[in-house]
């Protein structure tokens, strides 16, 4: 099936919308509990994949309304969505609720506290046909290290076309993943300043996985 080109279009695209801005203030919030955190990743996952899923390809579908027969739409590619372990997983439904047949493909990946490198320790993706257009899942996009090892093993897979869905970045990460994949599509809720010493994303919101499994150990 034919998968829409890039090439000639930017690989960088910065969600920007009031709704954005608002919800992202409550996740970057450190008052926030960790059931309005969750919440309010879900909202701001909605709102990316809306964006992020604005060029999907369609073919025909005849359907009969109770009025009459009309010929409406489908999507056309065989979609994946994949989700970084653990962070990931809480933007899973958002897409989920966008493309209810999309299929779930797992990767897990942590972060090496000590070299902030990833450590890859869970995939299980299918010997078969790759899906035809991914979307990697992750809140958080720092070094890029763990968004770059997603997206060479989904290419190992043969997935032509992947799309990086995170709710926030670090302008390191971003300009990191597109130097050594430019291919790779980008579609952020915000740029944040930086990283610092610890290679935390500044302002940043901490730690996306723990803030949302509720494992900060207080
Ligand atoms: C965080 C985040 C990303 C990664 C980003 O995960 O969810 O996966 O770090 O950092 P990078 O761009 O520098 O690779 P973490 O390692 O904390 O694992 P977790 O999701 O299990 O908490």
């Amino acid at each position: 099936m034919p998968i829409p080109q890039t090439n000639d279009m930017p690989s960088l695209f910065p969600l920007e919308h009031p709704l954005v801005s608002c919800h992202l203030t409550t996740l970057r919030d450190k008052t926030t509990s960790s059931s309005d955190f969750r919440a309010t990743v879900h909202r701001l996952s909605m709102l990316l994949a809306f964006a992020a899923t604005r060029d999907l390809l369609m073919t025909d579908r005849s359907i009969e309304t109770p009025i009459q027969p009309m010929v409406g739409k489908m999507l056309l590619n065989r979609i994946g969505v994949v989700p970084i372990l653990r962070a990931g997983i809480a933007m899973v439904d958002a897409m989920l609720d966008m493309i209810p047949t999309a299929e779930i493909w797992h990767l897990g990946l942590y972060r090496d506290e000590e070299t902030a490198k990833p450590v890859r320790y869970y995939d299980k993706l299918p010997p078969g046909e790759p899906v035809e257009i991914a979307f990697v899942l992750d809140p958080m996009l720092a070094t890029g290290g763990s968004a770059i090892l997603a997206c060479e093993v989904l290419q190992e897979w043969g997935v032509k076309r992947i799309k990086m869905l995170s709710i926030i970045s670090a302008p390191e990460g971003i300009e990191r993943l597109q130097r050594q994949l430019p291919e790779i599509e980008i579609h952020t809720c915000a740029i944040d300043e930086c990283l610092n010493d610890r290679k935390f994303i500044v302002p940043g919101l901490g730690d996306a996985g723990d803030r949302i499994f509720n494992t900060t150990g207080r």
